[in-house]
């Protein structure tokens, strides 16, 4: 059954998202709210949507709003989620699901209560690598996979700093030291997306920032961090460990690709750098580069990007990768610009089915806990200089996740989710 969506938060991603959300077949009405004055109404009158309501509060106090959007700052979700969905709402919540293991619990909590969908929007899950990754797996090709890496290397030097004060205003140095492990979503999902298992220990180790610019200064950073480049090291159920990098100063073309994965497994393996990827079994290297690498939807210059800083738009105008399988997207998302390597469209169309057919999405409440409690304990791991912690697991959603296929069999093996 068709349903009717409330976003909260107008700012630059939202630009993405509302177009889709306002296309999809299973998507009725669309309205939008923002705390800052005419954010809201812009993005109404760009997207063609319903219209905008006051508040967040009016907003869930709408019977006739089904589901909530929530793409707020990244240290807002968890309290927004929990108030929509105690008030009877759906929710999607961009990433991170929460910044406290306390919050994403009290999340799972109310999921489990109302028996309503909730879905984390991380875009890695449909990452062509992790597609890639899935697909061998599935096959054996992998064989027994025991380690692996995933990286988000994004430097605040392209496009973050105008991110950052186009969000935080006038006092957007204190927020721009959002501490790099509070963000793990996008480099633990692309491991543990293709990786059926969970953290279970996580060793951090942080650099303190030497920039001297007033930002990762902890006298004036609303988190206390100065860290702007970590690593954590995580040791995972199943048997193995995995590590991942969180820079924000570093010199990397983040434009060209700003995740990074690599899987190794006891039959064969899968490395990617900015340009190239490879698959590798004992025999030898095929360069699988094509297969994994999206092909731009639109232009940079495309006016759909006009609120967009500059820096950033290369992430928004990238279509599919020969591994996706694009076939279940609707024709009327599938017309429109996707981004972030492919995974827009997917994201809207999981949730978009999850809340139409009663269903748990891929990406449901204990797959993203699983996604981001183990960075804010790489991060407690950080500050308490390298302690190797315990990580607490909410388990597996319960009841199954709904299945659909992900990517065409290129050489690579049929991944369904
Ligand atoms: N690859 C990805 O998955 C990806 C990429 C970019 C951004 N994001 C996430 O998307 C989210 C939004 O990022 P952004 O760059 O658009 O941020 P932004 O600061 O540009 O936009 C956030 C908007 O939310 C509004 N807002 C905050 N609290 C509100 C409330 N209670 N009620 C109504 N409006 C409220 C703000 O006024 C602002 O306009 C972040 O969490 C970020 O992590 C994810």
């Amino acid at each position: 059954m068709s349903f009717t969506l409330g976003m909260v938060g107008a700012g630059q991603f939202a630009q993405n998202f509302a177009p889709l959300f306002r296309a999809h077949p299973l998507i009725d009405d669309v309205w939008v709210t923002d705390t800052v004055a005419g954010r809201a109404d812009a993005l109404a009158a760009t997207y063609a949507l319903a219209g905008t309501k006051a508040s967040f509060d009016d907003m869930i106090a709408d019977p006739a709003i089904d589901a909530i959007a929530i793409f707020t700052q990244r240290w807002t979700h968890a309290g927004l989620a929990v108030r929509a969905l105690r008030a009877g709402k759906h929710v999607y919540s961009t990433v991170p699901m929460g910044i406290a293991v306390d919050e994403i619990g009290e999340i799972i909590d109310a999921v489990q209560q109302t028996g309503l969908v909730y879905m984390m929007g991380e875009t890695s899950f449909y990452n062509p690598a992790a597609v890639f990754g899935r697909g061998k797996l599935a096959t054996g090709e992998l064989g027994r996979l025991f380690y692996a890496e995933g990286d988000y290397v994004h430097d605040m030097d392209l496009g973050f700093y105008d991110a950052y004060k186009y969000s935080g205003g006038a006092g957007w140095k204190a927020t721009a030291s959002y501490p790099p492990l509070l963000y793990p979503t996008h480099s633990i999902g692309g491991v543990l997306s293709v990786w059926d298992t969970y953290v279970t220990k996580a060793v951090g180790i942080g650099i303190p920032d030497t920039r001297g610019d007033g930002v990762f200064d902890r006298d004036v950073s609303m988190f206390d961090n100065d860290v702007s480049n970590a690593t954590a090291l995580f040791e995972v159920a199943a048997g193995g460990s995995f590590r991942t990098n969180e820079f924000r100063r570093v010199g990397y073309p983040s434009h060209i690709r700003e995740s990074r994965f690599r899987y190794f497994g006891t039959a064969g393996s899968f490395e990617q750098v900015a340009t190239a990827a490879y698959w590798y079994t004992r025999e030898g290297a095929q360069d699988v580069s094509s297969l994994v690498a999206t092909h731009a939807s639109m232009s940079v210059d495309d006016p759909l990007l006009s609120g967009v800083a500059p820096e950033l738009r290369a992430a928004f105008v990238s279509g599919y990768a020969p591994v996706h399988d694009r076939s279940r997207i609707p024709a009327e998302l599938a017309a429109l610009p996707t981004g972030h390597e492919g995974s827009h469209h997917y994201l809207v169309d999981d949730f978009a089915t999850a809340v139409a057919n009663d269903t748990t999405p891929p990406v449901n409440a204990w797959t993203a806990a699983r996604f981001t409690v183990p960075g804010i304990i790489a991060h407690n791991s950080v500050r308490r200089g390298g302690e190797r912690l315990d990580v607490p697991d909410f388990g597996a959603a319960p009841g199954a996740v709904a299945l659909r296929p992900v990517s065409t069999s290129t050489g690579v093996g049929v991944d369904t989710y």
